[in-house]
C-alpha cells in the first residue's frame, strides 16, 4: 500500500465514523405553550446527550399556520431550515415543489414499518420512500371539563350535542362561561370538524370533509352543523376573539370556564401544570363517535453538508426512538405513533384514545382531521375554513354557510 491509499483510507475510515460526526440541525415548530415546550425539551435533550447541536426555531402560533408562514419565507429565501414540524398531505406538498430528505435508510435500519400502523406509515411517504418521521396521534374530538363546576352544577360530560346544549344553558342561567374559546380561524375549525364527526357520523364526515362531496357539503345534515355552530357561538365569552387556545385551556383550569373543545395537546396544558385527569379534569370524546386523528411528524429539506445531513438522520432516529416515544407523549397529551410503546405510565385519557384509535382502525371510524391538515391539501381545508370562521363571527345563517362551503370548495380544487 503507497502512503497516500492509507492516507485516503483512513480519512474514509474518519469520515464514516462517530468521531468527527458534529449533527447540527436546526429545527422549525410551533411547539410554545407549556404542556409543548416541555415535551420538545425531550427532543432538545436526547439530541444533545447524542453530540448533537439544536438551533431551536420556535414559531408561536397554535395549529401551526405562523410557522408555516415562516417556513414559505424561509424556503423562498434558499434558506431552507434542515427539519421542520410538518403533518399531513403538506409534505407530498413540499415534496412536489421542494423536494426532501430521502429518510428511507433510517426507516429500513430501525424497522418503522413493522411499528407504525399503515394509515400512519402512508403519511410519512413520498413516492413510496420515507420523507417524514412521526412522533405522536393526537386525538382531535375531546372535550375537557372542570372537574368541580361540572360536580357543582351536577353535570355529566355530554355524549350527545343535545346534552352538551343543556349543560351550557344550565351553567350560562348559573352564571358560569359554559365554554372556554379563542376565536382564531383555526380553533373554530377544530369545534367544526367535532361537530361535524358527531352530526353526521364518520361516514358522512369522510364525504363532506375527505371527499368534498359537494352533496354532503349542502346536505341537511351540513346546514344541522352549522345551526349547531351558531348555538355554540351563544356559549362563549365576549372576550374569545384571537385567545390562544392555551389561554382558553387556562380558563378551565382556573374554573373560568367549564369546557373547552379542543384536541389532547390541551391535556398536555393540564399535566404541565400538575392537574390530574379525573380528580380536576375530565376527558370525554366529543358528542359523537370516531376518531380525529393528527399526527405531528418532522420531515427534513435537502441541504448540504454532512454535519446537517447527520443531524437529520440522528433526528429522525431519535423521533421514532422506542423511549423518547414514550417520554414524549406522557408531556405532549397524545399518544405514542409506535404500536409497540406500552402505556402503562399513561393517563386514562389516553388509555382511552388507544382504545378508540384501534376500534376506528377496525369500523373505519379512523379519519383524518381536515382542521389539523391532515385529510386535505392546504387550498383545499383553508377554503373550508375561511367559511368557518366568516359564519361563526357573523350572523350568517346556514343556508348561505353551505352554499358558500361549496362554492369555496369548488374554487380551491
Ligand atoms: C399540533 C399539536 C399542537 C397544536 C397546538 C396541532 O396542530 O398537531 O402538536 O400542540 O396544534 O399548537
Amino acid at each position: 500500500m503507497t502512503l497516500k491509499t492509507v492516507l485516503a483510507a483512513s480519512a474514509a475510515v474518519m469520515m464514516a465514523g462517530p468521531v468527527l460526526a458534529n449533527p447540527q440541525a436546526e429545527v422549525l415548530h410551533w411547539w410554545t405553550s407549556g404542556g409543548e415546550a416541555r415535551s420538545v425539551a425531550v427532543l432538545q435533550e436526547q439530541f444533545a446527550a447524542e453530540g448533537g447541536t439544536w438551533t431551536d426555531m420556535p414559531v408561536a402560533g397554535g395549529g401551526g399556520d405562523a410557522a408555516m408562514t415562516a417556513l414559505r419565507a424561509r424556503v423562498l429565501s434558499g434558506n431552507a431550515p434542515t427539519a421542520v414540524q410538518l403533518k399531513g398531505p403538506a409534505i407530498q406538498e413540499w415534496y412536489e415543489e421542494t423536494g426532501l430528505a430521502d429518510i428511507s435508510a433510517v426507516a429500513e435500519e430501525n424497522g418503522w414499518a413493522d411499528v407504525l400502523p399503515a394509515q400512519i406509515a402512508e403519511h410519512m411517504k413520498c413516492e413510496g420512500k420515507w420523507c417524514a418521521a412521526p412522533v405522536n396521534v393526537h386525538r382531535v374530538n375531546w372535550i375537557w371539563g372542570n372537574k368541580q363546576i361540572l360536580d357543582e352544577h351536577g353535570i355529566e360530560m355530554p355524549t350527545t350535542w343535545e346534552e352538551f346544549n343543556a349543560a351550557a344553558e344550565k351553567l350560562q342561567e348559573a352564571g358560569v362561561t359554559p365554554l372556554a374559546h379563542g376565536g382564531q380561524a383555526w380553533q373554530d375549525a377544530t369545534v367544526f370538524e367535532t361537530v361535524v364527526l358527531g352530526i353526521g357520523g364518520p361516514e358522512f364526515f369522510r364525504q363532506a370533509l375527505v371527499d368534498l362531496d359537494p352533496e354532503a357539503l349542502t346536505s341537511d345534515t351540513m346546514k344541522q352543523v352549522f345551526d349547531q355552530m351558531r348555538v355554540i357561538r351563544g356559549y362563549v365569552d365576549p372576550n374569545f376573539s384571537g385567545r390562544d387556545w392555551n389561554l382558553a385551556t387556562a380558563m378551565v383550569m382556573n374554573g373560568e370556564a367549564a369546557f373547552q373543545i379542543m384536541g389532547d395537546w390541551a391535556k398536555g396544558e393540564f399535566l404541565a401544570a400538575g392537574k390530574e385527569p379525573g380528580t380536576d379534569f375530565v376527558c370525554a370524546q366529543t358528542p359523537g363517535n370516531g376518531f380525529l386523528y393528527n399526527v405531528d411528524s418532522f420531515a427534513f429539506f435537502n441541504v448540504d453538508g454532512d454535519d446537517k445531513q447527520q443531524g437529520q438522520a440522528l433526528l429522525a432516529r431519535l423521533i421514532m426512538g422506542k423511549d423518547f416515544q414514550k417520554t414524549f407523549n406522557l408531556n405532549k397529551g397524545s399518544i405514542p405513533a409506535r404500536t409497540d410503546v406500552a402505556l402503562d405510565e399513561f393517563d386514562s385519557c389516553a388509555v382511552a384514545s388507544a382504545e378508540a384509535m384501534n376500534a376506528g382502525a377496525q369500523d373505519g371510524s379512523l379519519l383524518p382531521s381536515y382542521a389539523h391538515g391532515m385529510a386535505l391539501r392546504g387550498a383545499q381545508a383553508g377554503a373550508i375554513t375561511d367559511v368557518v370562521t366568516a359564519h361563526f363571527n357573523s350572523d350568517m345563517s346556514s343556508d348561505d354557510a353551505v352554499q358558500q362551503l361549496a362554492d369555496a370548495v369548488a374554487n380551491a380544487m
